[in-house]
């Protein structure tokens, strides 16, 4: 039988995280394990941390679902915000199943966040327009209609007051211009009410490192968005690149 345990990647601009999924339950089977996003990130150089991260986890499986940070169509990824430019029309998949010996599917990294909380945590059962953005160094975005992916929708690069959105109010924003928890919170508002304003989402959930800290800046967000965390947090990313990459080969779960 197709083992449902799948190695998932999240590949970031600051950190590679990796860990193997137990499908059924949407579950951490290893402890995430994390190596430093090479510098520079090249295909090559970000390969080899991979292979290396893989051999850290022992992961003997055939398959692996990887979460890359930019727009990723059939593998090939077609936009380079947070990592090297020379990603810019290179296969993902190639790169690193050359890197690993194993299968490969490749996704952008906020949708594969998205997924898995669609499956299994906030997103779960909801119909209607759900939008997951993620807070990282850059500000990444899925978007989900009646529960079916839209992919690439990129909304960390709409312009807000002339500015690209990420570079406004992402994490790498917040530590540039020092901004304190009620700065942030009110730029993420702005933010949050503009993408609002475009799309009327019934659910946004918010994911990345810094969802973890939004006992802080919540209270700057307006009461009439329908906001709430990740369940999986910045897990999310790995658990949904496993399922992704499981589904695309084997079928639904
Ligand atoms: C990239 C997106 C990515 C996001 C989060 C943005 O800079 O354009 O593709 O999802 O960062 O990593």
């Amino acid at each position: 039988m197709q083992t449902k345990n799948i190695l998932g990647i999240d590949v970031g601009a600051s950190g590679i995280k990796g860990a193997i999924i137990d499908l059924e339950k949407g579950e951490l089977i290893t402890e995430r394990m994390k190596l430093a996003t090479p510098k520079p990130a090249t295909p090559a150089a970000v390969g080899e941390v991979i292979k290396e991260l893989v051999a850290k986890i022992g992961y003997e499986g055939n398959l692996i679902g990887c979460g890359f940070p930019s727009i990723v169509k059939h593998g090939v990824a077609y936009s380079a915000a947070n990592i090297d430019e020379a990603w810019i029309g290179t296969n993902i998949e190639t790169v690193v199943s050359e890197a690993t010996g194993k299968e490969v599917i490749a996704m952008n990294d906020a949708d594969a966040a998205g997924l898995s909380e669609m499956r299994y945590g906030k997103g779960k059962g909801q119909k209607g327009t759900v939008m997951l953005i993620t807070i990282g160094s850059g500000l990444g975005s899925a978007l989900f209609i009646n529960g079916h992916l839209v992919p690439n929708s990129e909304f960390g690069h709409l312009y807000l007051h002339g500015w690209v959105a990420e570079h406004y109010v992402s994490n790498t924003a917040r530590k540039k211009y020092d901004m304190t928890w009620e700065g942030f919170g009110k730029r993420f508002n702005e933010y949050l009410l503009h993408v609002d304003r475009l799309m009327s989402p019934d659910l946004v959930i918010l994911g990345g490192g810094i969802s973890n800290e939004y006992k802080e800046f919540g209270k700057y967000i307006d009461k009439k968005l329908n906001v709430t965390t990740a369940a999986m947090f910045n897990h999310s990313g790995i658990i949904g690149a496993a399922l992704y990459a499981y589904e695309a080969k084997f079928g639904e779960i």
